[in-house]
């Protein structure tokens, strides 16, 4: 694996590889790496012949300065995790490289980016589609890879190739999870050894609610999640909202999810993580 820190020793080793007709797959990461991104990695290895992972602890995605100084950062793990999992490149630039400039671009994401973190976190998605079509433009892969923990991001990030008009297959790939359900985040790190207990609470709750679909109302099962995951120790639901699959608005009735099942998606503070889950129905 080579570690490339340029845009343009990036771009020429992608033009390299493109030249003896290689397809490249692209793997956005803000890097604190587990196995929920090696998963990620795996699938592209195995659709790819020349992987590309970035490490970028993006600034223009955090709206809370805290949040982006206590990202934790573990670059030589990350490598070594990549170097293991096959990765050809490693492009792990520095914010300098990157943002040259200040990037003033805003993108006209719509609904999908209004709800939910894009309600709570302003300017958060703004971030994703500048540095992801930064990325995009960079190495241009045949395929990116995203993660469904971050069910949202990955509709706002279609809209914005869309609106771009990157021709790039945009693969979502399912959650990982720890043996007791919680789901893999780099952010997990952060939990006391109490509200590390405590946690797997968010699956469990969720799982508990899909058997409730059948008999109870949105209303109803939306309460359930809530109430039963503040009644957990540490445990505060900033918000919990059922919506359609694509256009990611919330439902009132099932039968209002036209796209495909509903998808429940849960913010929880636990203490003061934040974190993020999500369950089929
Ligand atoms: O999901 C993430 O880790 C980030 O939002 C991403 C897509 C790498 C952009 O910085």
């Amino acid at each position: 694996m080579e570690v490339i820190r340029t845009i343009k020793a990036l771009k020429q080793k992608v033009a390299e590889a493109k030249e003896k007709n290689k397809s490249v797959g692209l793997v956005p990461t803000m890097g604190a790496l587990h196995q929920g991104h090696i998963s990620l990695v795996e699938r592209a290895r195995k659709d790819n012949d020349v992987v590309v992972v970035s490490v970028f602890v993006n600034p223009t995605q955090f709206n809370n300065p805290e949040d982006l100084r206590t990202y934790p950062r573990t670059e030589e793990a990350d490598c070594a995790l990549l170097e293991k999992a096959g990765v050809d490149y490693a492009f792990i630039p520095s914010v300098e490289e990157v943002y040259p400039e200040p990037d003033t671009r805003r993108f006209d994401l719509g609904p999908v980016a209004e709800v939910m973190e894009g309600a709570m976190r302003p300017g958060h998605f703004n971030g994703v589609a500048q540095i992801v079509s930064k990325l995009f433009d960079m190495v241009q892969p045949h395929r990116a890879y995203f993660g469904e923990k971050d069910f949202q991001q990955i509709a706002v990030i279609r809209k914005m190739a869309q609106i771009c008009g990157f021709d790039i297959d945009i693969i979502d790939c399912p959650i990982k999870r720890e043996a007791d359900g919680l789901a893999m985040s780099s952010r997990n790190v952060r939990l006391t050894p109490h509200q590390r207990e405590v946690a797997p609470a968010i699956h469990k709750v969720l799982s508990e609610s899909v058997a409730m679909k059948n008999s109870n109302s949105v209303e109803e099962v939306k309460k359930f999640v809530t109430d039963s995951i503040n009644s957990v120790d540490e445990m505060e639901v900033e918000y919990y909202e059922i919506v359609d699959p694509l256009t990611m608005q919330p439902i009132e009735k099932w039968e209002d999810a036209v796209n495909g099942n509903p998808v429940g998606c849960v913010t929880v503070y636990c203490g003061n993580v934040r974190l993020i889950d999500n369950i089929k129905y």
